[in-house]
């Protein structure tokens, strides 16, 4: 899978992590930023790694703040973009099977990397099982439509 990954400086170091899963599980990735733990704005990341997966560059996106809000609340004003907080397998399960979320949204300061490893590995191997999610992910995107 192509995966577009990025944090702000409060989830720099646990995004070094996360590569290192990718890597490992024979998933390829553009970091997009932070590069070191200095201060930055997380709308500036995550707008890049929405852009890039809403214009089909990549599959997937993973997003890193202290919490996980800032960067999901961004993400997701960017039209195509069901981004997700999961610090749970359960909900990185249900992220992927029911909204077919394409970004992933993670708290460096909530989880540690026993946890993100089992979340990363779950929501990467779920599929969208479509039905009446679809239909309710299609009224999701008939309202964005109407708005932008
Ligand atoms: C940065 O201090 C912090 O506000 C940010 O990483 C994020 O948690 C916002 O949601």
């Amino acid at each position: 899978m192509q995966i577009a990954i990025g944090s702000d400086h409060a989830g720099y170091s646990l995004k070094q992590t996360i590569k290192g899963c990718l890597s490992e599980m024979g998933h390829t990735y553009e970091d997009f930023g932070c590069y070191d733990s200095g201060s930055v704005d997380y709308p500036d990341i995550a707008f890049a790694v929405a852009d890039a997966v809403a214009n089909g560059r990549f599959n997937q996106g993973i997003l890193i703040c202290g919490t996980g809000i800032g960067m999901s609340m961004v993400a997701n004003k960017v039209p195509g973009i069901r981004a997700a907080i999961c610090h749970n397998t359960f909900s990185a399960r249900r992220a992927r099977e029911h909204t077919n979320a394409n970004v992933l949204c993670i708290g460096g300061r909530i989880v540690g990397e026993g946890v993100v490893r089992e979340v990363i590995t779950t929501y990467l191997g779920a599929e969208f099982i479509g039905g009446r999610h679809a239909r309710r992910l299609e009224k999701l995107h008939a309202r964005e439509q109407r708005d932008t």
